[in-house]
């Protein structure tokens, strides 16, 4: 077999296991270390409070604007999200754009990958601050 044919049906073998592979470990440290960029205004984990931004325990399946003894801007508390990947990765890209009104005062990230990491690593979290 041509070289090249042998490399295309070696990668047609593997790509549906790297697709169907869970979040790895390295992931979850990219994520967290992208979470750097949260912190200043947001908490996560057991014992998250509410600062400059929502603790952001249990986002995912989470409605927008919903932790208790946080003022939401009304542009967040209306913006009818519920907070999924597909709508937190486009609102992380561009917060304003997402939500226009919102307080968040964020630039957004922009790659994907990045994206896909911090996802991973905010996914560890529960409603309780407990790593799932
Ligand atoms: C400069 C402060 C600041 C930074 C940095 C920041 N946020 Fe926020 N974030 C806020 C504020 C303030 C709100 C509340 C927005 C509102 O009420 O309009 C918010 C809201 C949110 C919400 C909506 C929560 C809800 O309950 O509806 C999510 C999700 C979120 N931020 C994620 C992030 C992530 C992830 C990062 C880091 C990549 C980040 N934020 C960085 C200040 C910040």
């Amino acid at each position: 077999m041509h070289a090249l044919a042998r490399l295309a049906a070696l990668s047609a073998l593997f790509s549906p296991v790297l697709l169907a592979a869970p979040a790895s470990a390295q992931d979850v440290a990219a994520g967290e270390r992208s979470w750097n960029k949260c912190r200043a205004c947001h908490q996560i984990g057991e014992g998250a409070k509410n600062i400059v931004g929502p603790q952001l325990n249990g986002l995912f399946g989470r409605t927008a604007g919903t932790v208790d003894g946080y003022s939401y801007s009304a542009a967040n508390k209306n913006s009818g999200i519920t907070w999924d990947e597909a709508v937190f990765a486009e609102y992380i890209k561009d917060p304003r754009a997402k939500i226009p009104g919102t307080k968040m005062v964020f630039a957004g990230i922009k790659n994907d990958k990045e994206i896909a990491d911090l996802t991973a690593f905010l996914k560890q979290f529960g409603k309780d601050g407990k790593k799932l």
